[in-house]
């Protein structure tokens, strides 16, 4: 007995040695900053940036704070207009969508940007939300649920996952020749109903505040500018109402505030406000949590960013008040997008509020230091443009990504230490649309805005991690539908939520097994060998008391491309270490089913002994 005890430390002891340096190596390779080559950072004296808007016409310091989107912008309008940002929204992307055809096309408008009087370059913004998410074949990480449930199982775990795939998100970025992402976000959802649910690390104040932090960091020791969002409330809404109004008093803002203190102490220098509201006002038009709480008593420097449209959104019935509104709130850049009149008529009616008064001539001028505050802080006053792209999705960050992606799952249930004896099966049969679907391993916010089912990127499908892992040792059957001739000694029943951005996402009520995911349990139920479900979603779904019905429960999260994650916890020797980052009930009101930061582990039995 004795002896074996002390093989089995050894092992565990030479695991703990092998993961440790495998650390190490990654952060010598990967994860130095080069010489923040591009990221000078803000130096906190404004008198250069004085004197340059001291040279400014009111032409170039309303153009400054307009952000038009790429496809509503045509050649000759950024210098016409001296316009100080351009965007992609969710899946708006350059005809040719390789790094090559970003680089050229962010290089024109910075190129373009430099012919204007003063030369102020463009700055251009994209939801690089987990991996370079709109750019073709990059590497996707999980959405940050999936990262919180790292860093709910274990810390240390957590903030160097979250800090490792911003600064790859970063490289990737770079390779491309964008330097700002609308990212992370650092809401707080008390309602898994709410569709961005994924978009956020989970129910815990803590985490968020540390993820978010080291998502900033990474982000920018990558060389590009975070963008925090959204400020604020947006996961306090009326039954997690995407857009919809939260009641907070003092103490209930007070609870949401550490994340975006830390990330602002970490070196964010762009904030964009919620879509939401608080105690019925619009946060675009909420001057006292605006200009009142984020800029003065906290103090922040940087710009505030408008969202998609969203002063179109604001009280005051024409575009021209709800303009005056926003901007009179403390709102610095606004994104000004839905069609190219959008930023037209913005530029247009700014103009007019100002030579009537009503936007006051010193609230331009605080927007627009505050606007090149963080263009300075970006580098991009003294570096415009990069030298040439590079390369996205190389293989060393696909495996990185993919480390992740496994640390990310969490083990819910493990009847009789199913999955321990997987490994002995010799005929295993992978049902499900999930177990071969790259897009719906990535959720919304992947190629498109709302996300694809299919082959939508490179990737590895879970079906594909599968079948690499056990080749040779067993066989594998793939049925969408988990029908399939021939006895099998267990199932892997993929089942999850179709992709999904925003209100989209939002759901009435339980967040249900899909209709064909059920039809392909009940059909593999019948196989009477053990049942191993993985689901891919990105929220607790409210499973009922289906889940009686599986031998082993995997949370996979929206893990992205790198779905070998699965197979090399299911079948190699690393173990379960996330836990889930929500609590689960089994219905949206009902009994919970496992409380925050549960999971398993696939070593211990009941005992808390290790038995391989
Ligand atoms: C979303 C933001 C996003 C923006 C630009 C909005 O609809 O709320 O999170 O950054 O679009 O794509
Ligand atoms: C854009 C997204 C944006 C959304 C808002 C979409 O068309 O692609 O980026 O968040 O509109 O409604």
């Amino acid at each position: 007995m004795k002896k074996i005890i002390t093989i089995v430390l050894l092992v565990v002891f030479l695991l703990m040695f092998a993961s440790c340096r495998k650390e190490t190596v990654f952060q010598a390779r990967n994860l130095q900053p080069q010489t923040n080559m591009f990221l000078p950072g803000w130096s906190g004296d404004d008198s250069y940036l004085e004197q340059l808007i001291a040279q400014m016409t009111l032409v170039e310091k309303i153009g400054q704070m307009t952000q038009a989107e790429r496809s509503d912008i045509k050649a000759g309008d950024i210098s016409r207009y001296a316009l100080g940002s351009v965007l992609s929204g969710g899946g708006s992307a350059p005809a040719r969508n390789t790094p090559e055809g970003w680089y050229r096309m962010v290089n024109g408008f910075i190129n373009e940007s430099m012919q204007t009087r003063l030369r102020i370059p463009v700055i251009y913004g994209i939801d690089a939300v987990h991996g370079h998410n709109n750019a073709l074949n990059a590497v996707i990480f999980p959405h940050n649920v999936g990262l919180g449930a790292i860093a709910a199982g274990d810390l240390e775990k957590g903030r160097q996952a979250a800090y490792a795939a911003c600064y790859i998100t970063a490289q990737e970025m770079i390779a491309t020749g964008i330097r700002m992402t609308f990212a992370p976000v650092l809401g707080v959802p008390d309602d898994i109903r709410w569709g961005r649910a994924y978009e956020c690390y989970g129910e815990n104040v803590e985490i968020i505040s540390m993820m978010g932090e080291c998502a900033v960091r990474g982000l920018q020791d990558g060389g590009v500018s975070a963008c925090i969002k959204h400020f604020i409330g947006e996961g306090q809404t009326l039954n997690g109402r995407n857009q919809g109004n939260a009641y907070l008093d003092r103490a209930g803002i007070e609870r949401l505030l550490p994340p975006y203190r830390a990330a602002i102490d970490a070196g964010a220098m762009a904030v964009m406000i919620s879509f939401s509201s608080v105690n019925g006002i619009k946060m675009h038009e909420h001057k006292e949590l605006i200009t009142g709480l984020l800029k003065e008593e906290m103090g922040f420097k940087g710009m505030v960013l408008s969202d998609w449209d969203a002063v179109r959104q604001v009280s005051g019935g024409t575009y021209k008040n709800q303009i005056a509104n926003a901007v009179n709130a403390g709102i610095d850049m606004v994104m000004a997008t839905n069609g190219r009149d959008s930023w037209e008529s913005f530029i247009r009616l700014l103009t007019e509020l100002v030579e009537e008064g009503t936007v006051p001539m010193p609230r331009i001028d605080d927007a627009v230091l505050r606007i090149l505050r963080f263009k300075q802080s970006a580098g991009i006053l003294d570096t415009p443009s990069l030298n040439g792209h590079g390369s996205i999705g190389a293989e060393g960050n696909r495996s990185k990504a993919r480390e992740i992606a496994s640390d990310s799952l969490v083990l819910l249930r493990n009847e009789n230490n199913v999955i321990d004896k997987l490994r002995s099966y010799k005929n295993i049969l992978v049902a499900g649309q999930g177990a071969n679907d790259i897009g719906m391993q990535c959720g919304g916010w992947t190629i498109t805005w709302q996300g694809l089912h299919g082959a939508s990127t490179e990737g590895t499908t879970i079906l594909k991690g599968i079948q690499e892992a056990v080749k040779g040792n067993a066989n594998v059957t793939y049925s969408e539908e988990g029908r399939a001739d021939g006895k099998f000694d267990a199932v892997i029943a993929v089942i999850g939520e179709d992709p999904y951005a925003e209100t989209e996402g939002d759901r009435e009520n339980n967040i249900n097994i899909r209709g064909k995911d059920m039809d392909m349990l009940r059909d593999v139920y019948s196989y009477g060998c053990p049942v191993i479900v993985i689901m891919l979603s990105g929220r607790p779904m409210t499973i009922g008391n289906e889940y009686e019905n599986w031998d082993a429960f995997i949370a996979a999260w929206l893990p992205g491309t790198e779905g070998g994650c699965v197979a090399d916890v299911l079948f190699g020797s690393r173990d379960f270490t996330g836990r889930t980052p929500y609590t689960w009930r089994k219905s949206i009101d009902g009994e919970i089913l496992y409380p925050f930061a549960f999971g398993l582990s696939k070593y211990k039995n009941q005992y808390g002994l290790i038995v391989m």
